[in-house]
């Protein structure tokens, strides 16, 4: 993945701000201030979502978590068509809010403020 991110960052002109490294998220995380992960913990069940929630939280900084997150009521909101398509290819549902920060609190984390991002994303705090 290394070479395609880095033409991104190239792209973008931030080489010079940024430092990659290969991992594994689920064995380990390099040191930082704080970790942001975007879209790729509702591609993983519950008990996957808690190690990997673990291996951030051993790593002792704060969590910004930006995913698909169902906000309470019945309004309409695109993480409700998200959440038939997680049905239909990765057979599993998307996460209430309240979900999310359940599970966050389940690898020791205490969660914070959500932040809507878009009609898309939210971002939900846990230190
Ligand atoms: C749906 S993509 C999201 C990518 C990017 N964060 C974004 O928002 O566009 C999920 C990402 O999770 C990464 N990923 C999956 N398993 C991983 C693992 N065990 N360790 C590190 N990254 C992993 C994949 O490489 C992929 O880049």
């Amino acid at each position: 993945m290394l070479p395609e991110a880095s033409k991104t960052f190239e792209a973008e002109g931030l080489s010079d701000r940024v430092e990659l490294v290969a991992g594994d998220f689920f064995v380990e995380v390099p040191p930082g201030d704080a970790y942001l992960i975007k879209s790729c913990v509702h591609n993983f069940g519950d008990e996957r979502a808690i190690e990997l929630f673990g291996v951030l939280r051993r790593a002792g900084a704060p969590l910004l978590l930006v995913d698909t997150m169902i906000p309470a009521g019945n309004e309409p909101h695109y993480s409700k068509f998200d959440d038939v398509e997680m049905m239909v290819i990765a057979g599993r549902n998307d996460r209430t809010e309240a979900e999310w920060a359940a599970l966050v609190t389940a690898a020791g984390f205490e969660p914070g403020r959500v932040v809507r991002c878009d009609e898309r994303f939210s971002l939900l705090e846990a230190f």
